[in-house]
């Protein structure tokens, strides 16, 4: 029998648990608008903001010096841009493109990831163009656009393009368009076990994307259905994804684990606005330290076996990492 136990681990003890995260699997989420001059704090994520492209690079130099070496950008298109097929994600002028263009530019070694997806381009909000009249994405229409979108983006200069929409092969629709015009080393990251989840709330704010109708039950997974967000995962790598990702995070850290377990390839994990929005929240309210919980959560995002993790946390963690 133990004859005292400590109250507080020694040094000793902590080395051995020393926080499993690195700077290195950290990527930063940024939001871009349209405009110049422009840093819009969004009101469900504190210390989040949207950025025009000129101030856009200050956020990243700033990520860039906390040792951050990946960003993903979501292009937030203002509503005269908007419309029923979503032109404008696809236009060489669109801010996605021209904000990959100018941080390619300014940082060389920054890796450069854009989400594809048209939820933030329609005027219905939905992810993919809704066959008219009907209840129903048009998967052919839908494939061609984020095809055109995902070009588009290797163009600027993005090293990888993520496609969120859930449209059926979406991944091997992508991997062709970008092998026939020439953009063989841009890679794809398949947000391939992708759920329907109450947690993206604080993001449908950020890119003013909330569905006009209907939600994404028909295309996100149901909570419950761990079978076919395996079955995605393994055809994300059939398709020719160079990473997966499971999102959100922390409430399916069970699948996560399981596709760490079924395939050796590196897998993503995306922690969520809503995950780090209540964080936010219980940290002002006085309910925790924010750095624990930080550092607690993205540990156990890393124990379930992300190489990467998408967090709106990045740069607190950064810097929490360096000190
Ligand atoms: C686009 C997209 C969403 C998120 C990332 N890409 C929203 C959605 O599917 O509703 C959510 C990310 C977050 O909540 O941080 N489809």
């Amino acid at each position: 029998m133990l004859e005292s136990i400590p109250f507080m681990k020694t040094s000793k003890n902590q080395k051995k648990f020393a926080c499993p995260v690195s700077v290195k699997d950290l990527i930063l989420p940024c939001f871009v608008i349209e405009g110049t001059r422009r840093k819009e704090p969004i009101r469900s994520m504190p210390g989040i903001s949207r950025f025009t492209v000129d101030l856009l690079s200050k956020e990243i130099s700033q990520a860039r010096r906390l040792g951050i070496r990946s960003v993903i950008l979501f292009g937030v298109c203002s509503r005269r841009h908007r419309n029923e097929t979503g032109e404008y994600a696809y236009s060489p002028n669109s801010i996605v493109a021209r904000a990959v263009a100018a941080i390619k530019d300014i940082f060389s070694d920054v890796c450069v990831m854009t989400d594809i997806c048209l939820c933030a381009y329609m005027s219905h909000g939905h992810c993919g163009i809704v066959k008219k009249g009907s209840r129903h994405i048009d998967v052919k229409a839908t494939l061609e656009a984020l095809s055109k979108m995902a070009v588009t983006h290797a163009r600027a200069g993005a090293d990888w393009v993520a496609p969120s929409a859930m449209t059926h092969r979406q991944v091997r629709t992508l991997r062709r368009a970008l092998d026939r015009y020439g953009f063989k080393k841009t890679k794809i990251l398949g947000y391939s076990a992708k759920f329907a989840s109450n947690f993206y709330g604080p993001f449908r704010d950020a890119a003013d994307s909330a569905p006009q109708f209907g939600d994404r039950s028909g295309y996100q997974l149901h909570y419950a259905d761990s079978k076919q967000a395996l079955r995605e995962i393994a055809d994300d790598i059939q398709e020719g994804a160079a990473m997966v990702m499971v999102k959100p995070a922390l409430s399916y850290l069970d699948i996560l684990k399981e596709a760490r377990l079924k395939h050796p390839f590196p897998l993503a994990a995306y922690n969520v606005s809503g995950e780090y929005a209540m964080v936010k929240q219980g940290a002002k309210a006085g309910f925790w330290d924010e750095k624990k919980m930080v550092f607690e959560i993205l540990s156990s995002i890393k124990r379930a076996g992300a190489d990467k993790i998408i967090t709106y946390h990045a740069k607190d963690a950064a810097g929490w990492l360096k000190a």
